[in-house]
């Protein structure tokens, strides 16, 4: 996918812990060079970026408010220059505060469609800026991609976490215009998991309760969810389309949202 002068680099957004950890590990172990971008976590970011680092030759962590646009345009300009170039991003981070149809208001839509939809669109048009200008160069091949994370229950959909949801719909929506509209430079994917990774909301024994509950008899793991990440990078031919990765689960009908249930 990038120039073979370069190793490929990789902004991974929310990828201290959870599934954002696990996809930069994932690709690490592919060969990757992962910057590794958190809001909070600080202390958890530095471990991922340095097991990533014992994998590949080099990662970073880099901080970001997705809430705030600056810090948003500032993050793939702060990642070129430790890199030197960046070849993808993989939009993980996300903001998933409960709200219904009865509490849903401005301020919550707000802040999940800034988190997880202006920020993953801002990063996509960063990317293209950044792969056009290496073409410009001479880097005649110069090719990128995104992933955006999004969840079957856009395919599935109930009346919880109304903002979330809303915002995953547009991102949704975001992806085929992207794709679109980057071509030839740029590819656009979404992953879309089951629920693969508890909350606090649930109990041990409810989650596991709840993963089996798929016409598989298994959600997605990590695991299975950082590979078709990696797949979807690599694969030259994929754009503008969804990859669900939940043991089927949008194909059932859940009333509630999983933590609710
Ligand atoms: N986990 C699942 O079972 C599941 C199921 C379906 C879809 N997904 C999707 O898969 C992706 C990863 O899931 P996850 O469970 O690992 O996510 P998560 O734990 O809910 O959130 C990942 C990270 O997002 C970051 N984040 C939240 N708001 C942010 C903001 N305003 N600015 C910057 N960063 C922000 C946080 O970073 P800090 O900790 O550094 O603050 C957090 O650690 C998400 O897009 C999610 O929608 C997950």
């Amino acid at each position: 996918m990038s120039h073979p002068s370069h190793p490929r680099t990789v902004l991974v957004t929310g990828a201290a812990k959870r599934l954002g950890r696990s996809i930069a590990l994932a690709l690490a172990a592919g060969g990757w060079q992962v910057a590794v971008h958190y809001r909070s976590s600080e202390q958890d970011a530095i471990d991922t970026a340095a097991a990533c680092a014992r994998l590949t030759s080099t990662s970073a962590h880099f901080d970001a408010d997705f809430e705030d646009e600056a810090a948003v345009r500032g993050l793939l300009p702060r990642v070129v220059a430790h890199f030197g170039s960046v070849d993808a991003v993989v939009n993980s981070a996300s903001l998933f505060e409960h709200d219904n149809t009865a509490t849903f208001g401005f301020a919550a839509l707000e802040k999940h469609l800034r988190s997880n939809t202006a920020a993953p669109v801002l990063l996509a048009q960063a990317l293209h800026q950044h792969v056009a200008s290496r073409a410009a160069a001479g880097e005649a091949d110069a090719q990128g991609a995104v992933v955006n994370l999004l969840d079957q229950k856009l395919w599935n959909q109930n009346p919880d976490f109304v903002s979330y949801t809303l915002s995953k719909a547009a991102l949704e929506a975001a992806g085929t215009m992207l794709a679109i509209a980057l071509a030839p430079r740029v590819r656009v994917v979404g992953v879309a998991p089951g629920l693969t990774l508890t909350s606090h909301m649930l109990s041990d024994e409810k989650f596991a309760q709840l993963h089996a509950l798929s016409p598989l008899g298994r959600s997605s793991t990590a695991g299975d969810v950082a590979s078709a990440v990696k797949f979807a990078l690599e694969n030259r031919s994929i754009t503008g389309t969804t990859l669900l990765v939940d043991g089927g689960q949008h194909l059932m009908k859940f009333d509630r949202d999983f933590s609710l249930m």
